[in-house]
């Protein structure tokens, strides 16, 4: 089997390969490396089962070569992280909607099973206490580009379906909730990497906003766990799963976990979001998933606790001067 995953030079994407490559599957990556890195699969490279092309998901010719190739396709490529949708709308929009649709297009042509990475952001301002797959979503205005991206995933999973029901493409869907581990990249405002560089620098933790807001943070190794086993179910295909953990933790509280974990100096400082990201920013209270579609199919349960992801992610920061000197550093252009 040949599994073609789009973004596998990204933070869960070179997992996601690195997973298969275990397991002895043989997988092609593509990557643009707008927001993935080379260091992330560099320890892949070797292996005699992968292949790596530099290449963007919105060239349709070369897409056609690689999908033609593979048996499976993981679709992960996008263009992700608060800071970067921000600075970027058109690209986001491009690539998110343009770069899922040519995949789909050619995946319907070939009829090759396709995973579609969509997210939490979809769901949108709903003030539910657990989102589930079939809820309302509840959207913010269009002059707000932040929007832009919950937009262009739900066109995504439109776009998708259409193609499952009109085309016959097999093809699976996931909202990720946020995912954390080694490699996440604190370069676009990614909350996690971003905290424990800071501790780590000695430099203040920025908590945006009152720090009240909660998030679900799941292992990465746990996420890709989960996507290989739901292109192994048949009953997935024309789904769409959540894919999270359910334990709440508030941004103020995830900032002290990683003051300790680091055992840093650095006081934990509250940024109000328009210093951060300009007027007329909107986040969210909660978003926790209800996982229990996905529960009953494939019996999945998050194990691994907060603290022991956030030591994981400082000790691999440790190892990387270059990420803790620039994580959670506003870049000039980003
Ligand atoms: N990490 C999370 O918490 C999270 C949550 C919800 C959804 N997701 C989704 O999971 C997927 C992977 O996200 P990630 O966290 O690994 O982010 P990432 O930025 O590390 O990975 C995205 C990868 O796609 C590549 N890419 C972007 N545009 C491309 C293009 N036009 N052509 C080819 N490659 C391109 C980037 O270079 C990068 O390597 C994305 O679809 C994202 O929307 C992630």
């Amino acid at each position: 089997m040949v599994y073609l995953v789009t973004g596998g030079a990204g933070f869960i994407g070179s997992h996601l390969c690195a997973r298969l490559l275990r397991e002895g599957r043989r997988v092609l990556a593509v990557d643009n490396f707008s927001t993935g890195s080379y260091a992330n699969i560099a320890g892949l490279a070797a292996h005699p089962g992968f292949s790596l092309v530099t290449g963007d998901v919105r060239d349709q010719e070369l897409m056609a070569k690689l999908v033609r190739e593979a048996d499976v396709i993981f679709h992960l490529a996008a263009a992700v992280g608060v800071r970067h949708i921000l600075h970027h709308p058109v690209e986001t929009l491009e690539t998110n909607i343009l770069g899922t649709h040519v995949l789909l297009s050619l995946a319907a042509r070939y009829q090759r099973l396709i995973l579609v990475a969509s997210t939490s952001e979809v769901y949108g301002k709903s003030r539910r206490e657990r989102f589930s797959e079939e809820d309302d979503l509840v959207l913010g205005p269009s002059h707000l580009s932040r929007w832009g991206y919950a937009c262009s995933k739900l066109a995504d999973e439109f776009l998708a379906l259409a193609y499952h029901r009109e085309r016959r493409l097999p093809v699976i869907i996931t909202r990720l909730f946020n995912t954390v581990g080694p490699r996440q990249t604190g370069r676009y405002g990614m909350v996690l990497p971003t905290f424990v560089a800071q501790a780590l620098r000695g430099e203040p933790i920025t908590v945006h906003g009152s720090g009240r807001q909660t998030r679900c943070f799941i292992h990465v190794a746990e996420v890709v766990e989960v996507l290989i086993q739901l292109t192994g179910e048949p009953r997935a295909v024309g789904e769409i799963f959540n894919i999270g953990s359910t334990e709440e933790v508030s941004i103020a509280h995830l900032a002290q976990v990683v003051k300790e974990i680091t055992r840093s100096s650095s006081p934990i400082v509250f940024l109000p979001y328009e210093q951060v990201y300009g007027a007329g920013y909107e986040d969210m209270d909660h978003r926790v998933p209800d996982i229990s579609k996905i529960q009953s199919l494939l019996g999945f349960s998050p194990r691994r606790r907060l603290s022991l992801i956030v030591r994981e992610v400082a000790d691999w920061l440790r190892e990387d001067a270059a990420a803790v000197a620039s994580f959670g550093r506003r870049p000039a252009a980003d």
